[in-house]
């Protein structure tokens, strides 16, 4: 068994591991791959300010997002077709998620659904919304978040088409796989991956399936995007949807600082400053370069969260010091489910923590709460000078 360190450690794993098109699903950005290359590098760009001989026992990571407590404020993303890397993949990564003490996020496009992630799990996790042209279908979701005691709704609006991923249409993907010559051929590599699959009924979208009318192909994620997902979502649908739910209210995919005003006015509990990990708009700007200005807008007036080019603790510092309150992973956890079921997620929050940790005793912080942009080095232009 080879020593894990890093989180690229259980990506190498992975890859050997997962078929290809699984694989590919998540190592994809839309279009050249600008902005989901920018997610990463940008974080290098931020240096950190080392202090020394100062007291740094008795550190705390612990916090809390929207108002619920965590571990370390690092919440699971929502990632579609989490089971078809790992079978059950969204049971596993949610049990592990309730172990470390840290928000799952389940997707309306997972493979397990709302009922079976509730059944198997004992504590309540975060629902994802897509919104859908069937309004029928969307109050029935939510109604369906409620009954399984879903703590927050996490309503995306950066994804009412979708921005083309090359590698998903070369490969055909498709929840459960067809079975083509290439992806036989893959699948002959990938045995341990299938005789896990084979113990398990999950494998297509098990939150639509049997639930959704008048549905083309419900194998293909694209295709369904594409057919139900509602172009006309506009703040007076997402009012609508804020009173079905009537809980905590979560606005992912934000990017923007006009738009930033409005969800704060709006009265959203949280955005999440969000590019979908570079897999939308190729082009827009880096999530931790919008960050700093986003936070600046809207202060405490509505809390800010941020995805999307997390990887280390160290970017998880970066962000909290920059002004988010809560973060959020999603291919570093899918690289751990991949490599190992639920250890590996497991292994990628443990992996995440003491990085963030150690982070902070270095930077002489002994709180998490305390990060500040002084712990930062920020280049002078790093939010950018852009017209
Ligand atoms: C869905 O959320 C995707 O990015 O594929």
């Amino acid at each position: 068994m080879p020593v894990i360190t890093t989180i690229d450690d259980l990506k190498r794993i992975y890859r050997r591991r997962v078929p290809k098109m699984f694989y590919d699903y998540t190592e994809s950005g839309s279009y050249t791959e600008q902005t989901f290359r920018d997610n990463t590098t940008d974080f290098g760009q931020l240096r950190l300010r080392q202090k020394v001989a100062v007291d740094m026992s008795g550190r705390s990571t612990a916090a809390t997002m929207i108002g619920q407590p965590v571990t370390m404020p690092v919440a699971l993303a929502p990632v579609g077709l989490t089971g078809m890397q790992s079978a059950d993949g969204e049971i596993r990564a949610a049990r592990a998620a309730e172990k470390f003490g840290v928000p799952f996020t389940l997707s309306t496009m997972s493979i397990c659904s709302i009922e079976d992630v509730a059944q198997n799990t004992s504590r309540p996790f975060w629902f994802q919304l897509y919104v859908m042209k069937d309004e029928d279908f969307v109050d029935r979701i939510i109604d369906r978040a409620k009954a399984a005691n879903c703590s927050a709704l996490v309503l995306t609006l950066d994804l009412q088409i979708q921005g083309q991923r090359h590698k998903d249409l070369k490969n055909g993907l498709s929840a459960p796989p067809k079975l083509t010559l290439p992806v036989i051929l893959d699948l002959a590599t990938k045995w341990a991956w299938g005789l896990d699959m084979l113990g398990t009924k999950r494998r297509s979208f098990g939150n639509i399936v049997g639930h959704a009318k008048g549905v083309g192909d419900t194998s293909s994620l694209m295709s369904w995007t594409a057919e139900q997902f509602d172009q006309q979502l506009d703040w007076t649908k997402i009012s609508r949807i804020r009173d079905r739910w009537g809980g905590k209210f979560i606005l992912k995919g934000i990017l923007d600082v006009e738009d930033a005003r409005r969800a704060a006015d709006f009265g959203a509990d949280a955005i999440i400053v969000s590019n979908h990990g570079g897999r939308q708009l190729d082009g827009a700007l880096s999530a931790i370069r919008m960050l700093p200005r986003i936070v600046d807008a809207v202060g405490d007036r509505v809390e800010v969260h941020m995805d999307s080019g997390i990887r280390t603790g160290q970017d998880v510092l970066k962000a909290l010091a920059m002004g988010a309150k809560g973060t959020y992973i999603g291919r570093s956890f899918i690289y751990g489910l991949g490599a190992m079921g639920q250890a590996g997620v497991t292994k990628a929050l443990e992996i995440i923590h003491k990085e963030l940790d150690t982070t902070m005793a270095l930077c002489g912080e002994r709180d998490v709460l305390a990060l500040r942009r002084e712990n930062l080095l920020i280049p002078r232009d790093f939010s950018g000078n852009w017209a």
